[in-house]
């Protein structure tokens, strides 16, 4: 009998995150109070630009860093930047093509991530350039049979063949639809690509793989309580990949927009509110722990994601897990850390998971920081209609019709959105 209870009881236990039930349904939110941007740790009404800048603002970026994704450490480690492929007429004479080894070293380890470049042909001044991470490896944006392959740990997937976690041919090009290089380069921008898990394989081993153990202290094994997880991590490599951009006179590093799909939604929200110089920011999709309020507790909630993606966020995010309401910041704050930039925010109807009005709310509750610099944010109080962009103020937002992915619709409102801050 006993021995029943215990498989009962492990079977339980086993079967207990699948069993996860999101709530979809907008009257059973809790009632919630959301933190104010405009009012600071001591209780202090922020009233300009000035206040926001020196006081709130780092207090925002502090109460992320500590209690969310997690601080990047301090230290440096040596990033070499190696340019080992450039060919001038690359997709049939339309792209110059760039590909960059970028070489980590630190503690006796090395880490490289392959950059891959694509800029508009028969330019010589700097272009605007949108930077992006993606899911499969570089090689997987375009059939150019001269991307390379990626070399570190890959997420198996039978569609392409997939199964022993190493890159493909068969996988070359599978994503192009994410990512329509010749159409962003049309457009005049240029358009530059890295594989996430050249920076951290993207699944929980303590942190003993990717960029992390560069970084340890003497006697350190994994990062402490308020350190990195791996979208600290990702957005780390972004930062890198925009140090680059600097050491490259053809691309104008005060015209970089980060973009990201979903997890990566999350990278390039977290990327934009670390490093300023990211002139524009994008979230595709990017749900809990991106755009999305966690409050609303919608969807995908803030221990469903601890729970299953437990190396994403830092060690404290855990102490929100059905415990929203004790956060000291939600996610209009991050939104607001990108003021006065103008950032992106985009939805699908398909992806109630990331729950699409949470994230139009970010945007719209993070307007009156735009406001202190006399600009204009996300003003409407409602949703627009599916498909209708918003593209007036300085935060752009749509809701197509579709499921989660990113898209040419998405694309096309990016580059509009784009043209009016990066041309
Ligand atoms: C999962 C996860 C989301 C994430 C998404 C993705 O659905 O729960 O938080 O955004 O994967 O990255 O595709």
């Amino acid at each position: 009998m006993k021995n029943i209870i215990l498989i009962l009881l492990l079977f339980i236990a086993y079967q207990s995150p699948a069993q996860f039930e999101p709530n979809y349904d907008e009257s059973k939110i809790p009632d919630f109070i959301l933190p104010d941007n405009l009012i600071s740790n001591d209780n202090e009404t922020i009233t300009n630009v000035d206040q926001w800048e020196k006081i709130r603002r780092p207090e925002i970026l502090k109460l992320f860093e500590t209690e969310v994704y997690g601080r990047i450490p301090d230290q440096e480690i040596e990033v070499e930047f190696r340019i080992v492929d450039v060919k001038k007429d690359a997709l049939d004479g339309m792209a110059v093509r760039k590909q960059i080894k970028i070489v980590f070293s630190g503690n006796d380890r090395e880490l490289t991530a392959d950059l891959l470049i694509y800029l508009p042909a028969g330019r010589t001044d700097a272009v605007p350039v949108f930077v992006g991470y993606n899911f499969y490896g570089n090689h997987t944006i375009n059939p150019d049979p001269e991307i390379w392959l990626a070399s570190s740990w890959i997420r198996n997937n039978s569609t392409v063949d997939i199964s022993d976690n190493k890159a493909n041919e068969l996988s070359r090009g599978f994503r192009t639809s994410r990512w329509p290089v010749q159409y962003i380069l049309s457009r005049g921008y240029g358009i530059a690509n890295l594989y996430y898990g050249d920076i951290d394989p993207d699944y929980d081993d303590n942190f003993k793989n990717g960029i992390h153990p560069l970084f340890y202290e003497k006697g350190q094994s994994k990062p402490a309580q308020d350190e990195w997880g791996s979208i600290s991590a990702w957005a780390y490599g972004l930062i890198q990949a925009m140090n680059y951009f600097e050491t490259d006179d053809r691309i104008d590093q005060t015209k970089v927009a980060v973009i990201g799909h979903s997890r990566l939604g999350k990278t390039s929200l977290w990327a934009g509110a670390l490093d300023e110089r990211f002139a524009l920011v994008i979230s595709n999709e990017s749900g809990c722990g991106g755009a999305a309020l966690s409050r609303r507790r919608i969807g995908e909630t803030v221990g469903r994601i601890n729970t299953v993606f437990p190396h994403w966020f830092n060690d404290n995010f855990n102490k929100y897990n059905e415990n929203e309401d004790a956060l000291p910041v939600d996610q209009h704050m991050l939104i607001a850390l990108m003021a006065p930039r103008p950032v992106y925010i985009a939805s699908a109807k398909g992806d109630p998971w990331a729950d699409p009005k949470g994230e139009f709310l970010s945007g719209a509750y993070s307007s009156p920081v735009y406001d202190l610099y006399g600009l204009q944010g996300l003003e409407e109080e409602n949703m627009p209609l599916l498909n209708s962009p918003i593209n007036e103020g300085h935060i752009g937002y749509h809701i197509r019709s579709g499921e989660h992915d990113l898209t040419y619709y998405d694309w096309s409102q990016f580059l509009n959105f784009a043209d009016r801050f990066l041309k």
